[in-house]
C-alpha cells in the first residue's frame, strides 16, 4: 500500500504545504489551498527495490523515420505551432471558457480526418450529441473524426492503444480527466497533473500528438492549467475580448517552434475563419477624424501587424486620476506618461487616461511607446493626427526615441495598406530597405513629436485641412459619402 500523504496544495500554482493557510506564499493567491492526497502512484516498496535497467545512448544526428510534422490544414494554426503538430508531442491550449477552443479543435481535427489521418476527439465536458451538434453547425459532420465522451484516463489509454496509432488526439478538457492512481477529486491539481502525466507518457510511447484543452480560471476553484505548463511541449493561449469576434492564438511556450507568433481568427456563425491579413481586420473599423487615435506598425512574431491605438485624456474629478488600459502593459503606460510630464512639459496629473488597443489585440512590444504617446498628446490637445501615418519607436526614460527591430517589414506593411507617412526613430532612417515609398518623419526625441502635434492643435480651427481627407487610404474611408 502506498503511504497516504495528505497535504494542502494550491489549486492555482500547485505549491504544497503541510498545513492550511489563507494565502499561497508561492503565487500570492488567497483561498486556493485544498487538502489533497499527494502520494505518488508508485508504491514505496516498488520504488525503492526497482533495479535500474541499461539503455542505449544515441547520437544527435539520427534520422527519424517519419515526417516529423503534421500540418493541420489551417495556416494560422500551423503558424503558431511552428509548422504543424510534432509526432509524440503534447500541446496545451488554454483560454477562457467560451472563447472557442472546442470550435477551433473541432475544425482542425475534421480537416485532418478528411485528409485521411486517424484523429480522435475525446470530450470530457460535452456529450457526444453536443459535439455532433457543433460539427453540424460547422458543416463538418461528414469528417471521419473518432469521437467519444470519456473522462477516465485509463479507459482512454486502453482504447487508444488498440488499432492504428492516432495521429492526433484532442482531450477536451484536461480538468475533467481523472485517473485511479491518485485519490484526489477530478479537477484538483494532483488529478490534473497525474492525468496529464499519463497522457504525455502515452504520446511519447506511441508517437501520437496530443492536444490538451485547459480552462483558465481566476478564482482558483478548478486547477489552472498552469500546473501542467512545464510538463507539455508547447503552450498556446487562445485570447479575445468577449464582445469582439476576433480571436488570437498565441504561442506562450514552444519546444519546436517560435514563441512570438500569433494566429488570427474571426468567430463567425459558421465557426472560426482564418484571417490571413490581420492589419486589414484591425484597421477595418477605424474611427477616422477623431483626435486620440494613432496607428501602430507592430510586429507579431515574423509578421507585421498594423493596429489602431485609441486614447482618451480627460480632466479628472477624482483625487487620484484614473488610468485604464486594454491590450497594453499598464506600467508601460505609466512610464510614457511620466516621460511626457518630466521631459515634454505635458501635464497629465490632472487628467484621467484611457488607452485601448482596437480589435482585442494585446501588444507586448515596447515599440508601441511612440504611437501611444502620439495618441495621448493628440487627445489632450484635441488635434487629429494624419490619418495616413503610422508610428513606431521605443521611448527611453530620458525621452529619447530609440530604434526598434524590423523597420523595413513595418514600413512595407504600412505601404501595402496605403499609408503614406511614418513617424519613426531617427536611427531607422539609414536602415537598408527602410524606404518603402513612405515619407519618413524621423524623430530623435519625444519633445519633437509633442511639439509637432501641439502645433497641429493650435492650427486647428484656423484652416481645417481638406487635403488631409483625400490623403486617407481609400480602403479605410468610411461614411464619407
Ligand atoms: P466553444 O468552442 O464551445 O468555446 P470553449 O470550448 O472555449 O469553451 O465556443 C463557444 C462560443 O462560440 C459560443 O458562445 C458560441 C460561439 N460560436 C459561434 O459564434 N459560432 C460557431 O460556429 C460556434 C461553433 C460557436
Ligand atoms: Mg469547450
Amino acid at each position: 500500500m502506498a503511504k497516504s500523504t495528505l497535504s494542502f496544495v494550491c489549486q492555482n500554482c500547485g505549491a504544497a504545504y503541510n498545513r492550511w493557510q489563507g494565502k499561497c506564499e508561492s503565487c500570492g493567491e488567497w483561498n486556493t489551498l485544498a487538502e489533497e492526497d499527494t502520494s505518488g502512484s508508485v508504491p514505496v516498496s516498488i520504488r525503492s527495490k526497482r533495479k535500474g535497467r541499461t539503455f542505449a545512448l544515441e547520437s544527435l544526428s539520427g534520422k527519424s523515420p517519419d515526417a516529423p510534422r503534421l500540418s493541420s490544414g489551417m495556416t494560422e494554426l500551423d503558424r503558431v505551432t511552428g509548422g504543424g503538430f510534432v509526432r509524440g508531442s503534447v500541446l496545451l491550449v488554454g483560454g477562457d471558457p467560451g472563447i472557442g477552443k472546442s470550435t477551433l479543435l473541432t475544425q482542425a481535427t475534421s480537416l485532418l480526418a478528411r485528409a485521411g489521418h486517424r484523429v480522435v476527439y475525446i470530450s470530457g465536458e460535452e456529450a457526444v450529441a453536443q459535439v455532433r451538434l457543433r460539427a453540424e453547425r460547422l458543416g463538418l459532420s461528414d469528417a471521419p473524426v473518432q469521437l467519444a465522451a470519456e473522462t477516465s484516463v485509463e479507459d482512454i489509454v486502453s482504447t487508444l492503444s488498440e488499432g492504428a496509432v492516432p495521429r492526433l488526439i484532442v482531450i477536451d478538457s484536461i480538468q475533467t480527466m481523472w485517473t485511479d492512481t491518485v485519490e484526489s477529486a477530478p479537477g484538483t491539481v494532483t488529478q490534473v497533473r497525474a492525468s496529464a502525466q499519463a497522457l504525455i507518457r502515452f504520446a511519447k510511447k506511441t508517437g501520437a500528438a496530443i492536444i490538451l484543452v485547459g480552462h483558465v480560471t481566476k478564482d482558483g476553484q478548478i486547477a489552472g492549467p498552469r500546473v501542467v505548463e512545464h510538463m507539455v511541449d508547447a503552450v498556446m493561449s487562445f485570447e479575445g475580448e468577449g464582445s469582439q469576434q476576433f480571436r488570437i492564438l498565441r504561442a506562450v511556450k514552444n519546444r519546436f517552434g517560435p514563441t512570438d507568433e500569433i494566429g488570427v481568427f474571426e468567430m463567425t456563425g459558421l465557426g472560426l475563419r482564418e484571417v490571413t491579413n490581420p492589419s486589414e481586420l484591425f484597421l477595418s473599423e477605424r474611427d477616422l477624424g477623431t483626435p486620440g487615435t494613432a496607428v501602430f506598425a507592430g510586429i507579431e512574431g515574423t509578421r507585421p501587424v498594423l493596429v489602431e491605438l485609441q486614447a482618451l485624456v480627460a480632466p479628472t474629478s477624482l483625487g487620484t486620476p484614473r488610468r485604464a488600459v486594454v491590450g497594453w502593459d499598464p506600467s508601460r503606460l505609466s512610464m510614457v506618461l511620466a516621460v511626457l510630464e518630466a521631459h515634454c512639459g505635458v501635464k497629465l496629473s490632472g487628467h484621467d487616461v484611457y488607452l485601448n488597443v482596437a480589435g482585442g489585440l494585446r501588444i507586448h512590444e515596447p515599440a508601441a511607446d511612440l504611437a501611444v504617446a502620439a495618441a495621448l498628446v493628440s487627445s489632450l490637445v484635441n488635434a487629429q493626427l494624419p490619418t495616413d501615418g503610422v508610428y513606431f519607436g521605443e521611448i527611453s526614460l530620458s525621452g529619447v526615441v530609440r530604434p526598434v527591430a524590423q523597420t523595413p517589414a513595418r514600413l512595407k506593411e504600412a505601404a501595402k495598406l496605403g499609408f503614406q507617412r511614418a513617424v519613426l526613430p531617427e536611427s531607422a532612417r539609414g536602415e537598408p530597405g527602410g524606404d518603402a515609398g513612405l515619407s519618413l518623419n524621423a524623430v530623435n526625441s519625444l519633445t519633437t513629436l509633442v511639439a509637432e502635434i501641439a502645433a497641429r492643435g493650435s492650427r486647428r480651427g484656423e484652416s481645417s485641412p481638406p487635403a488631409e481627407k483625400n490623403a486617407t487610404p481609400a480602403r479605410f474611408r468610411r461614411g464619407e459619402g
